[in-house]
């Protein structure tokens, strides 16, 4: 008796210790199930248990098995697409959760017909309590799709959703509990924040899992259940590399990755660059992907170094797209020098534009080193958008429902500035171009900025002479010599800037006007782009607090842009770094009202917000009597090219400005504008850099900085010295409250430009109203009828504008296409 019971637990001791030893990961949470079946189904060495036996987890209209006359035989899987289950109607899964935390829902789906179901014509939407994994779905040919969610609650509910007059079916399915170490915060990002925080709560999907230079490895060799694909049919030029395999020398190492990350079978194997000894080797290796646009993925990179024969041999550079991951990567020295160590690296793309994502390894730029490159294994997972969704039918949904979302991602750098578009407005403006040429265009070129406003009449100028066009689609066209006589011949002591775009100079028109003109770079199709967009944004966008564009020349593949010259040069200049006389407190809250001016009609000027991007003290540039006008609207970075992901690997720029919520959401709104914007205030006020490492830690982010100092209510012990006694508290509490609401964590608690507007102007007042020993202030009291003059200051530019283009065609705007209306703009310039 004791005997067999002996035998019994000796049995069950064995099998834990082979469960222990083969898979290293014992889920808690284990939900294998065989759906349609009444028999249980061994798959490798997992069981997948019969349909009947947990029917009580499923709540469906009608209990309908299918079995299938033919079979999978291609397929390792085969057994468990015998059977389904066809679920007429919502129907819904629910699984009691025993541990918290992340879960692969596997869903096995291969189509026949059963009766009167055709499972090809089923069409379906899956969603968890959190997520929609899948919408309007629909199969013709045997596939696993994988997902993983972390389940917070103690259940786990996934629904299946039929489309109206179809029905949903499922062959098999796995709910199993993931180590919590295999995803974890902290990826790298392209964006200057560098990391990803929130990937615990993402939903992810498995698009593709790839094991390097090595065959398919199955569920039953990965302790996870997981299935690796080769990698050949991804290679682009399958000439350009070749295999290795040396499994047994894969090490696992604190720090690095552990055989639950990936099997060794995977860090065994490798594909690498074909340099075939030949030391001036100098190419990539590409593997493409088809991706879903617009989702973000994560993308793990397997690296283990079982080529080298000794430790810094290998150096290499790896990409996503053109971005660069990783430069003169060895991954042995990640690990503390272990040659073969096994590492991943983790890295969370921008949201992408372009159907495919292209992944490189290439030869590092290092003198005096071999040429080579590797990569072990690959994955890329899709992460769910902001609205939780990992389907983008979904999401386009419910897109187009919340009308917060204007802005329209066209295209991905990560430069100074994101460029984001706003496709409905230049559509918008396309349209009211062509109404305004049939107008007669030089009628509207002028009335568009408000009283006082700089009218340039450069149309003027030269309209008796016969160089000059008049384009119905895009401003005024200098001629090329106007320009080299302007600048002397692009004199280089008249150079006033360099920028990513090219050169600055200072230059003067022949009837004596100033102008600063800026060349572009020789010719490429990214800089054109830009060309066109600042051309075309710049001479929609007339206002006082705006910098106009006089013209521009395309002539000789000429890309020059003249914009009125601005005497002052940049707030940036006068507050800090150059020797300038420092401003009077007075002065720094007219420029800033200015520049709120500016922005505020930007985002309101027209029937829809256009979001500035780049606002910084860099691009506030003051003229001769220190009045404010913003620059570069950020536009000068946009581009054309829809159908092609452009992440730059230059990450400069606004480092310090940038709103952390657009990061975090990827979605842009004025209310970014206003976060910068916020930074700027408090520059203004401290007369710092906004990013300085060369201070004390807590003090390097001015932003950080200055709200700890504003929530102390102790902001005047960091303000600029020369205001120090200068400034009356009332204006300075009121300065620093506005500041400080501009740079709140969520967008939706900031304050609107005009808001902003307004109380810059009541600080001013604030200040005024105290100081009575100044000749040229006004010192009545004016606190009391405050406010409605400035709601009319505020006003101004709104009804101008709406007068000018009255109820703007939103109508216009539906069936606007991106690709249609830059296809436009790029035609237009190719005349
Ligand atoms: C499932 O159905 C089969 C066949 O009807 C039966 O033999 C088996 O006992 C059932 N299993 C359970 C758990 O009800
Ligand atoms: C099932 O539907 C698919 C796709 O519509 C079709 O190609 C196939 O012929 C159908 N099969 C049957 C038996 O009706
Ligand atoms: C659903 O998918 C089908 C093709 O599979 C497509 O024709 C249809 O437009 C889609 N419907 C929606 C609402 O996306
Ligand atoms: C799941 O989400 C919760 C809450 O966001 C988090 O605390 C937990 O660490 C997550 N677990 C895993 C394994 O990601
Ligand atoms: C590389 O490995 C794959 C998969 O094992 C194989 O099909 C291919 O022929 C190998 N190529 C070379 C050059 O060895
Ligand atoms: C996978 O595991 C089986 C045993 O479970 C073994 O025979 C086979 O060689 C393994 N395959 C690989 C590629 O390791
Ligand atoms: C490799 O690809 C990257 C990204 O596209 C590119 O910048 C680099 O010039 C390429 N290197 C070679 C040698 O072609
Ligand atoms: C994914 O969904 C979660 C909610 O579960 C949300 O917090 C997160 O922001 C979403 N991810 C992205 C990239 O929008």
């Amino acid at each position: 008796m004791s005997d067999s019971g002996l035998k019994i637990f000796v049995f069950a001791l064995s099998i834990l210790s082979l469960a222990w030893l083969c898979c290293g990961f014992n889920p808690v949470d284990n939900y294998l199930i065989d759906c349609g079946s009444i028999s249980d189904t061994t798959v490798g060495d997992r069981v997948f248990l019969a349909d009947n036996s947990t029917s009580n987890t499923l709540s469906t209209p009608k209990n309908i098995f299918a079995k299938s006359s033919t079979s999978v035989t291609s397929s390792d899987d085969s057994l468990l697409y015998q059977t389904a289950r066809i679920l007429d109607g919502t129907s819904k899964y629910s699984f009691s959760i025993q541990q918290p935390g992340r879960h692969w829902i596997r869903l096995y789906f291969y189509p026949f017909v059963h009766d009167s179901y055709n499972m090809s014509k089923a069409n379906f939407d899956v969603s968890t309590q959190d997520h929609v994994l899948m919408s309007n779905f629909s199969v013709n040919s045997n596939v696993v799709k994988e997902f993983s969610v972390n389940v917070t609650s103690s259940s786990l509910e996934i629904t299946f959703t039929p489309s109206s007059n179809s029905f949903a079916f499922l062959n098999a399915f796995e709910v199993v509990s993931v180590p919590d170490t295999l995803i974890t915060d902290g990826a790298s990002t392209f964006n200057p924040l560098g990391k990803f925080q929130g990937m615990l709560s993402q939903a992810l999907e498995t698009i593709f899992r790839v094991n390097m230079g090595g065959p398919t490895i199955l569920p039953e060799n990965d302790t996870l259940g997981r299935t690796w694909v080769p990698d050949q049919s991804f290679l682009i030029n399958k000439n350009s590399a070749t295999n290795i395999s040396r499994i047994s020398a894969v090490k696992y190492v604190d720090g690095g990755a552990t055989p639950n990350i990936a099997p060794n079978t995977v860090y065994g194997t490798a594909t690498m660059m074909n340099s075939a000894d030949n030391p001036s080797s100098n190419f990539n290796v590409t593997w493409q992907f088809n991706v879903d646009p617009g989702f973000q993925y994560l993308v793990r990179f397997h690296f283990c170094d079982i080529v080298s024969k000794g430790l810094n041999d290998l150096y290499f550079d790896v990409y996503i797209d053109s971005w660069i991951v990783s430069n003169d990567l060895d991954p042995s020295v990640l690990l503390f020098n272990t040659l073969a160590g096994a590492l991943y690296l983790d890295f969370v793309t921008a949201l992408t534009v372009n159907n495919k994502l292209l992944v490189s390894i290439g030869p590092s730029s290092l003198p005096n080193v071999s040429p080579n490159a590797i990569l072990n294994g690959l994955e890329i997972m899709k992460m769910n958008n902001s609205l939780g969704s990992l389907s983008r039918s979904a999401s386009l949904l419910s897109d187009s429902s919340s009308k917060k979302n204007v802005g329209m991602i066209v295209g991905l750098t990560f430069g100074a500035v994101i460029a984001v578009v706003l496709a409905a407005i230049i559509f918008m403006l396309c349209r009211k171009r062509k109404k305004l040429a049939r107008q007669g265009y030089s009628k509207t070129w002028i009335p568009l900025s408000i009283s006082g406003g700089h009218s340039h009449t450069v149309g003027s100028k030269y309209s008796n002479g016969t160089t000059v066009s008049v384009d119905s689609n895009l401003g005024y066209r200098i001629p090329f010599v106007a320009v080299q006589e302007a600048t002397n011949n692009f004199d280089e002591s008249w150079v006033i800037g360099i920028g990513g775009f090219g050169k600055v100079y200072k230059g003067a028109l022949n009837d004596g006007t100033k102008v600063a003109v800026k060349r572009g770079n020789p010719r490429s199709q990214q800089g054109l782009a830009e060309f066109q967009t600042e051309i075309e944004m710049l001479s929609q966008f007339r206002h006082r607090h705006l910098v106009s564009l006089i013209g521009y020349c395309d002539e000789k593949n000429e890309m020059i842009l003249i914009y009125e010259y601005m005497e002052n040069g940049t707030l940036k200049g006068h507050l800090y770094g150059s020797g300038r006389p420092s401003l009077s407190w007075k002065e720094r809250l007219e420029i800033c009202i200015g520049a709120a001016r500016g922005l505020h009609y930007l985002h309101t000027g027209y029937a829809k917000a256009v979001i500035h991007r780049d606002v910084k003290s860099a691009n506030i540039l003051l003229d001769e009597n220190l009045m404010a006008k913003v620059a570069d609207f950020g536009l000068s970075k946009t581009g054309p090219e829809i159908d092609q992901t452009h992440v730059s690997t230059a990450v400069k720029g606004s480092f310090g400005y940038l709103d952390p919520e657009y990061f975090r959401r990827q979605q842009l709104t004025e209310k970014s504008d206003v976060y910068s914007f916020g930074v700027v205030l408090f520059e203004v006020l401290c007369a710092r850099p906004v990013i300085d490492p060369t201070l004390p830690r807590e003090m390097v982010n001015l932003a950080e900085w200055a709200m700890k100092w504003q929530k102390k209510g102790q902001l005047e012990q960091i303000i600029d010295p020369t205001l120090v006694g200068k400034v009356r508290p009332d204006s300075l509490r009121k300065f620093g409250e506005t500041a400080e609401k501009c740079l709140a964590d969520f967008g939706v608690d900031r304050p609107s430009m005009g808001d902003v507007l307004w109380n810059l102007e009541y600080a001013l007042q604030l200040q005024e109203v105290v100081v009575p020993g100044d000749p040229e202030e006004n010192s009545t009291n004016m606190i009391g009828e405050l406010s409605p003059q400035i709601n009319n200051f505020s006003h101004v530019d709104i009804s101008v504008s709406t007068a000018q283009f009255g109820a703007s065609s939103v109508d216009d705007l539906s069936g606007a296409s991106m690709s249609k209306v830059f296809s436009q703009l790029v035609k237009s310039e190719g005349r």
